[in-house]
């Protein structure tokens, strides 16, 4: 029983999750810091720019995991891309361990979006064609 309650405490007192970039690079985000903060504080050579959720330079595939992402503009990350599991890491707390990627992966799950609104010709395109 006690060994169950030390696993319970641990669990639920975590300071910090372990988020890998596309199996290239792993960082600890310390509890309350965003993901490319502690990336960029790592040493992981990463996209970004404005570092606020405005100009969308970090946007982000979430491959395995939960996030809580806020305070970004909408120009940055459109709902449709919220919705497929894309993210900007400059405005997002992980909220257990996760796998992320950008690249390849990002660009795969961009052309889903938008083969999905050209499948559905009702919904207009994310980037407003
Ligand atoms: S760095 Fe600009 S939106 Fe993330």
């Amino acid at each position: 029983m006690n060994r169950l309650r030390a696993k319970l405490q641990r669990l639920f007192h975590r300071h910090s999750y372990k988020v890998e970039v596309d199996g290239r690079a792993c960082v600890l985000v310390p509890q309350g810091s965003t993901i490319l903060r502690a990336l960029i504080k790592a040493g992981v050579k990463y996209p970004h720019s404005c570092c606020m959720g405005d100009c969308g330079s970090c946007k982000s595939v979430l491959l395995t995991g939960m996030v809580q992402t806020s305070g970004y503009l909408e120009s940055a990350l459109s709902e449709a891309e919220a919705e497929s599991g894309i993210f900007l890491p400059c405005s997002s707390k992980p909220l257990s361990d996760c796998k992320i990627a950008f690249g390849r992966k990002l660009n795969e799950a961009l052309q889903g979006i938008q083969q999905c609104h050209a499948d559905r010709p009702g919904l207009s395109k994310p980037d407003g064609e």
